[in-house]
C-alpha cells in the first residue's frame, strides 16, 4: 500500500532530482577537505545563513551536540527549553558526552524562554557553582506547535546572553520553515546568534544530513570534534549533491507546505470527536487533540488509519501531530481528512 505518511517531515524521500544528482556528484575524501561536492554545500550554507563557515553533519542531533562540545567545558550549564529537543530527545547526549549540565526552564505556550527567566537563571560567580555558558533556542519551537520564534525575540536574547558573557546557539531544524512563515530572510533571523544547527533532511527533502554553521574558528573545532566523534565521512559528496538542491530549490516552496497544513487543519476542524488547537497550524506541524467524549485512544485510532492508508504519530494517549511535507499533496490532505472520518465515527 501507499501510505500518506504525515509522521514528520523527517520521513521526506529524496526527489528523482535529488537521486540523478547523487548518482553524478563530483566527490573526494572530505576528512582531507577534498570533497568538491562537500565545499560547494558548505559554502552556500555559510552565505545563505550569513555566518564565516559551516560544516556538513550526518544529523540534526550531531549538529547541536558539536555546538555544545565546542562553546562549554565539562561542568557548565546550559539554559535550555523544558520543551526543547536537546533537552528531551537527543538521549541526554551533552552530559553523556561532555559533561554538560542542562538547566531547563518553562518554555512558553509562544515557543520561546521567557527572558526574565533566563536572567534568573544565569549562575552567579560563586565556587559551589557551574558556569553558565550557553542559552539554546529552538526555532521553529516544534513541541509548542512548530511556532516561529521572531527576529525581534531572537536578538533581545541574544543580547542578554552576550551582557551576561553567554553565548547562543539555535536549534534550527526547521529554521527555514520559521524564515519562509514570517516572510523574511533566514539571516534575519540567525544573525545575532553564535552558531545554528539547520537540517536538510526534514522539510528540504534530502535524504540524509544537517548543517553547523559560525565562526571558522568554531567550525574547525566543530570538525575535530565531529572526526572523533566518528562523523568523519569521507566521499560524502553523494548525499550533500541532494543538500545543495535543498539549499537551491526546496527552500521557497516550504510555503506550499505550510498552506497544505492549514487546509488540513481546516479540515480536520469538521471532524467529529477532533479537537484541533487554537491556533494551528503555524507552519507545517498541525496538533490535535482527541475530543474527551472520545472513547478510542490515540494508539487505537492511529491503527485504524494505518489500516486506511494513512500513518500518524500519537504524542500521548490524546494528542497527535502531522506533519506536512513535500510528498503530501491536495489530494493526501483530502484523504487524510476522510480517513479520521471514517476511523472516528
Ligand atoms: C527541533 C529538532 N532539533 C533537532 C532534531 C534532530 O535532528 P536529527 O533527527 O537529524 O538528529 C530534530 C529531529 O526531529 C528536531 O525536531
Amino acid at each position: 500500500m501507499q501510505y500518506i505518511d504525515l509522521r514528520s517531515d523527517t520521513v521526506t524521500k529524496p526527489t528523482p532530482e535529488m537521486r540523478e544528482a547523487m548518482a553524478e556528484a563530483e566527490v573526494g575524501d572530505d576528512v582531507y577537505g577534498d570533497d568538491p561536492t562537500v565545499n560547494r554545500l558548505q559554502e552556500l550554507a555559510s552565505e545563505m545563513m550569513g555566518k564565516e563557515a559551516a560544516l556538513f553533519v550526518p544529523s540534526g542531533t550531531m549538529g547541536n551536540l558539536l555546538a555544545l562540545l565546542v562553546h562549554c567545558q565539562r561542568g557548565d550549564e546550559v539554559i535550555v527549553g523544558n520543551q526543547s529537543h536537546i533537552y528531551l530527545n537527543e538521549a541526554g547526549g551533552m552530559s553523556a558526552l561532555g559533561g554538560i549540565q542542562a538547566c531547563p526552564i518553562s518554555n512558553q505556550s509562544d515557543g520561546t524562554l521567557a527572558l526574565e527567566d533566563i536572567l534568573a537563571y544565569i549562575r552567579t560567580v560563586d565556587v559551589h557553582h557551574p558556569i553558565t555558558r550557553l542559552v539554546c533556542l529552538e526555532n521553529t519551537q516544534n513541541i509548542c506547535g512548530g511556532v516561529p520564534l521572531k527576529p525581534v525575540y531572537t536578538r533581545q536574547v541574544a543580547e542578554l546572553a552576550h551582557q551576561n558573557g553567554l553565548l547562543l546557539h539555535i536549534d534550527g531544524a526547521r529554521i527555514f520553515n520559521s524564515a519562509v512563515a514570517q516572510n523574511i530572510s533566514v539571516k534575519d533571523l540567525v544573525g545575532p546568534a553564535d552558531s545554528v544547527m539547520f537540517c536538510l533532511s526534514k522539510g528540504l527533502v534530502a535524504p540524509v544530513g544537517s548543517m553547523l554553521v559560525g565562526t571558522h574558528k568554531f567550525i574547525a573545532r566543530a570538525r575535530h570534534i565531529r572526526k572523533m566523534l566518528g562523523g568523519g565521512m569521507r566521499q560524502v559528496g553523494v548525499i550533500a549533491a541532494a543538500g545543495i538542491i535543498s539549499l537551491e530549490k526546496m527552500v521557497n516552496r516550504l510555503e506550499e507546505d505550510h498552506l497544505r497544513a492549514r487546509k488540513l487543519a481546516n479540515g480536520l476542524r469538521q471532524v467529529k470527536g477532533l479537537a484541533v488547537d487554537k491556533d494551528s497550524p503555524y507552519t507545517n506541524m498541525v496538533y490535535l487533540n482527541l475530543a474527551d467524549d472520545l472513547t478510542l485512544n490515540s494508539k487505537q485510532v492511529s491503527e485504524k488509519m494505518r489500516e486506511l492508508g494513512v500513518l500518524v504519530d500519537a504524542e500521548n494517549a490524546r494528542r497527535f501531530r502531522l506533519v506536512t511535507h513535500y510528498w503530501i499533496d491536495d489530494v493526501a490532505v483530502e484523504r487524510t481528512v476522510s480517513a479520521f472520518e471514517e476511523a472516528l465515527n
